[in-house]
């Protein structure tokens, strides 16, 4: 196993620097979360909406935090520039969403055994624990002492293939969704075209380079 340093005193002073926008963000969802459940019939079906609430708000912070670098590189602006300085925030709140998002799956199934049998299943259970491993692994080291620390390249691969695999649980999990809804191919259409915009921006990053 590589050795990786315990981080430097210089990088620990440099690590907690979250910002305001993850907080306001923190605070808009958990009230949204919040409100949800109270105007819910019964527990049980609060818990489903938040679940179902959280998906969809991590899947538009996600996507922010996903095309940022492509944004900028394909339409540079104050507008693209002003998202790309605030990735780490809409990274971190994207986590903050998924972390609701997982407190509703306990509440679900704590609540309603049975029916949270019959929404998911062992792989279900799998492929999404892997992807919170990756969550839990990019938020944590989503501060600038963290590449120093981590090394470049592991850093590097960490969040390429983090942001990858969790790209695939949202094409997966809405796509499942298609035959009870075709409402759900909206959020597949919007995940491929985002894939697009960073293949678009890398390339246009290799010609400049070339
Ligand atoms: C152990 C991990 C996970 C479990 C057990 C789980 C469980 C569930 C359940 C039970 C639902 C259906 C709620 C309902 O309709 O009542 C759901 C919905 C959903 N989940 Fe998760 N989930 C997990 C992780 C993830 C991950 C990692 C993603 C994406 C990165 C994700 C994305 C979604 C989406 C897109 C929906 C559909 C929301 C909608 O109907 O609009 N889930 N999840």
């Amino acid at each position: 196993m590589p050795h990786i340093p315990s981080p430097s005193p210089a990088d620990r002073r440099a690590a907690p620097r979250i910002g305001r926008l993850f907080w306001a963000l923190a605070l808009l969802l958990s009230a949204c979360a919040l409100a949800v459940v109270l105007a819910s019939p019964d527990l049980v079906q609060g818990a489903r909406m938040v679940i179902r609430l959280t998906a969809r708000t991590s899947l538009a912070l996600f996507l922010l935090a996903f095309t940022a670098s492509a944004w900028v590189r394909l339409v540079p602006g104050p507008g693209t520039a002003w998202l790309l300085a605030h990735r780490r925030a809409f990274g971190l709140g994207f986590a903050f969403s998924h972390a609701l998002h997982l407190v509703a799956i306990v509440a679900f199934a704590r609540l309603d055994p049975a029916g949270f049998a019959q929404q998911t299943g062992v792989a279900n259970i799998v492929t999404g624990g892997i992807a919170y491993v990756f969550i839990a692994l990019m938020a944590a080291t989503s501060w600038n002492g963290a590449v120093r620390w981590m090394g470049a390249r592991r850093w590097q691969w960490l969040h390429t293939v983090g942001a990858h695999y969790l790209w695939i649980s949202f094409v997966v999990s809405f796509g499942k969704r298609i035959p009870m809804s075709t409402a759900y191919a909206v959020p597949v259409l919007v995940l491929l075209a985002a894939m697009g915009l960073r293949l678009a921006g890398r390339l246009q990053a290799r010609g400049r380079r070339a």
